[in-house]
């Protein structure tokens, strides 16, 4: 019989809306505002947009609601609740490597997403003092081709992340994301309005809602799954670590619908916010990855008042994206913490250095090591996203899931779960056993199926 070390314990939010504001902190970020726009432009918008609503409700949901109660029951950290809950439901242990390989991509992804995030901010100042000398596309070539400049804002927002994180989950997180995301709701709207006065708004609404399916591929459908998938936080514990901390009478079924919610809409609304002015100024919507940086700053350059709505756009970015990094560090943090290994605030320095070193590799595959390839055809950045979001988030998710559906004492679920309505139970129930498995299967499978990356791995 395994005796149960005392570990330390975090606190918890205070209310219920803190969990509501932390985890819509965690969800929306990068993925809504950079990533979706630009893939679904890419994608050739509503199809795609569609797609991405069905595996939010059919996936999505159902593992989000599966990581709360794993994360609530326990009150620990990602490892020590998938332990906590596997031992009290007679499984394996090993249940806990689940929340390693989650300690692991959150900090791959934490990375680089530290990089983008360091461009975001970046370029408030660029927005502010940008005049249109010369082109929005060589202003990009300029931040990106200089490794000490991504160094620099990479190392400020990584510094940011980790105060936050230290200062722990109520006088930290919790604190912080009450004035983030007002303040992010906020900005969202004031841009949304702008683009629909000043933008292209029609043609905007029938790019981002009228489907043409005729362009649709297998491929459409797997990033919508991983765009899904990565904009709600899920598999690697971000949301289980805050379910942790989550009060005992928060309704947990609600509160994700609503955290699920929030997320859609702020992605939607980014969609609004950028491609009417898009479209007005006969931008492409389909540059990919470049879109907020080139195409809105063009866009900002041409435009009456652009070098004070410009700013307020970046500032925007920024801080969705520090809202999400906090969630991404604070799983490990919380792990060596709760253990007793080191203080909050040491976790989260020591946590925070690796995660830096590492984004340097990142941020120098912009430039001095472009040709570097690691995995594949892949550079730096795009190896640490393949391995998290294609590899690691995905294999988290459907254990998650299958822990959930089929090994989980079902008492324990109850108890988590509360009195709700019984036909929502079975739905749940059925798509965490069976949909979310199966449907997370495929988009892992199709990516190790598609074997031409480990060819190109051995053939140099
Ligand atoms: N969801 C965030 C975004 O859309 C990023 C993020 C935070 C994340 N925590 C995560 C992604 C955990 C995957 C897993 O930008």
């Amino acid at each position: 019989m395994e005796i149960q070390k005392q570990l330390k314990s975090h606190g918890a939010w205070v209310g219920k809306w803190t969990f509501i504001l932390a985890a819509t902190g965690s969800a929306v970020g990068l993925g809504n505002i950079w990533g979706f726009p630009y893939k679904a432009g890419t994608n050739g918008g509503g199809a795609f947009v569609l797609i991405y609503l069905g595996c939010i409700v059919i996936i999505g949901l159902p593992i989000m609601i599966s990581e709360i109660i794993i994360g609530r029951r326990s009150g620990n950290s990602p490892i020590n609740a998938m332990r906590k809950v596997a031992i009290d439901s007679g499984q394996t242990q090993a249940w806990q490597l689940v929340g390693w390989s989650g300690i692991f991509a959150g900090a791959l992804i934490l990375s680089f997403y530290s990089v983008i995030a360091g461009i975001c901010l970046n370029y408030i100042f660029i927005a502010v003092s940008s005049s249109g000398a010369i082109s929005a596309s060589e202003e990009f070539g300029n931040v990106i081709s200089s490794p000490i400049n991504l160094l620099f804002w990479h190392t400020l927002f990584m510094v940011l992340t980790t105060l936050i994180v230290a200062a722990g989950v109520k006088d930290g997180i919790g604190r912080m994301v009450k004035i983030l995301m007002p303040m992010l709701g906020f900005l969202m709207i004031f841009m949304v309005i702008y683009s629909i006065i000043n933008g292209d708004f029609n043609r905007a609404m029938s790019f981002l809602f009228a489907p043409d399916f005729s362009n649709v591929t297998s491929d459409t459908v797997l990033q919508a799954m991983g765009q899904a998938f990565f904009s709600l936080s899920l598999g690697m514990g971000s949301i289980m670590a805050y379910g942790a901390y989550m009060p005992k009478n928060q309704d947990i079924t609600s509160t994700s619908f609503t955290v699920a919610s929030l997320d859609t809409l702020v992605a939607i609304l980014a969609g609004l916010a950028i491609f009417p002015i898009i479209f007005a100024f006969n931008l492409e919507p389909g540059s990919g990855p470049g879109l907020v940086f080139v195409s809105m700053l063009s866009a900002f350059n041409q435009m009456q008042f652009g070098q004070l709505i410009g700013p307020i756009f970046f500032i925007l970015l920024s801080v969705a994206a520090l809202s999400s990094s906090i969630s991404l560090l604070e799983p490990g943090v919380a792990y060596l913490s709760e253990e007793g290994i080191l203080s909050r605030g040491q976790a989260a320095i020591a946590i925070s250095f690796f995660v830096w070193v590492l984004g340097i590799g990142s941020a120098l595959s912009f430039n001095v090591w472009s040709d570097f390839h690691l995995i594949s055809e892949k550079n730096f950045l795009d190896s640490m996203d393949f391995l998290a979001n294609q590899i690691l988030l995905p294999l988290g998710g459907m254990l998650i899931a299958i822990f959930v559906g089929w090994f989980m004492k079902e008492s324990l679920i109850k108890d988590e779960i509360g009195a709700i309505n019984p036909v929502i139970y079975y739905l749940w129930r059925f798509f965490v056993r069976f949909i979310a498995p199966a449907c997370v299967a495929y988009i892992f499978l199709s990516q190790i199926f598609d074997l031409n990356w480990i060819f190109d791995f051995y053939s140099g």
